[in-house]
């Protein structure tokens, strides 16, 4: 957006729903007031809804429901993430794009968006269904300084992020199922995917993708994800505002990863237990191994899973789909 407009909307937002004249933006941004009148035409084209009365000036009484970086940025409480953003209306996965834009060298904290993916990419080679403008699809480019094994701390991490994000926008029971599942009554309403680009002993860039149902009605789903799939719009009846949503999750983000660097991940871990649901349950871990059957005893340091079976003996899964019996 051009950055006259940019600052436009800066100021208008920043008035809320009070008005602000032609003659103060023109000073404050020192352009005619012609000029003004024209980036607000272009502003409504937009999508944004703008009242113009005589002799009061002008305010907006309605942001357009799409993401846009211009919509997100004025409103982002947050020092580096998201601070750069790349938002696109159709993407084969914003992950692709992300890796991309970090092979060109994109600053730590850039956000790829996209109102749809036609090639989602899910854990474990799975697909990921993202229809349009009804989720959250984004990915973060992060240049964490960190040993290889500490990377899966992040998806915890980001686990507790999303949930706290979206615990400040609606009233809801969402639970995190290991290592990377946000689930609401038994089924799934997000996942995180963490990629790494890395050396032997260095991590170049890790590419955290988070997909999240939002505003789907259960009639979207296809028939395969019917019984496993949910959204927020579906659990709680209410059409939820993307853009708040977006807002507190890099927020809550940037916030544990503060905290994580200052405090280590036992914070982190004790938050992520706290909001599990198969810690202490019975659970069957499918890994590439086999089946193994147990109680859920917790996360090592690592983000390991440890599952005590019915021999007492501890295993450490790394990797599996987890199945808790209710
Ligand atoms: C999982 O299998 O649970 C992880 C799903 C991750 C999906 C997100 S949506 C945004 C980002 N782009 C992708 O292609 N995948 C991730």
């Amino acid at each position: 957006m051009n950055t006259v407009r940019k600052q436009l909307l800066n100021a208008l937002i920043e008035h809320g729903e009070k008005y602000v004249s032609g003659e103060e933006l023109s000073q404050k941004l020192n352009v005619s007031r012609t000029a003004i009148w024209k980036h607000i035409e272009e502003l409504r084209k937009e999508g944004y809804q703008i009242e113009a009365v005589r002799k009061q000036g002008y305010r907006i009484m309605e942001e357009p429901n799409t993401l846009t970086s211009s919509t997100l940025i004025p409103h982002l409480q947050t020092n580096w993430l998201a601070q750069h953003m790349h938002v696109y209306e159709d993407v084969d996965s914003t992950q692709q794009l992300a890796h991309q834009f970090a092979q060109q060298g994109a600053a730590n904290g850039t956000v790829i968006l996209a109102e749809q993916q036609n090639a989602g990419k899910g854990r474990l080679g799975r697909t990921w269904f993202s229809p349009k403008g009804t989720g959250l699809w984004m990915s973060f480019v992060l240049r964490p300084e960190l040993a290889l094994p500490q990377v899966p701390q992040l998806t915890l991490l980001s686990s507790v992020a999303v949930l706290r994000g979206i615990k400040q926008v609606v009233d809801v029971d969402v639970q995190i199922k290991w290592p990377n599942d946000l689930l609401i009554n038994h089924r799934k309403l997000a996942g995180i995917l963490t990629e790494l680009n890395a050396e032997a002993d260095r991590v170049n860039f890790v590419i955290l993708g988070i997909g999240i149902n939002v505003n789907q009605k259960r009639e979207h789903f296809p028939d395969d994800l019917l019984n496993v799939a949910t959204s927020l719009c579906v659990e709680t009846g209410q059409v939820i505002n993307r853009k708040q949503l977006f807002i507190h999750i890099v927020k809550q983000w940037e916030e544990l990863y503060e905290l994580y660097l200052h405090k280590g991940f036992s914070p982190i871990r004790t938050l992520w237990e706290a909001n599990s649901v198969s810690m202490g349950k019975v659970i069957k871990a499918r890994t590439t191994n086999g089946v193994l059957e147990g109680i859920a005893q917790g996360i090592t340091n690592e983000g390991v899973l440890l599952l005590q079976d019915s021999d007492g003996t501890i295993h450490k899964i790394y990797s599996a789909d987890i199945e808790t019996k209710w």
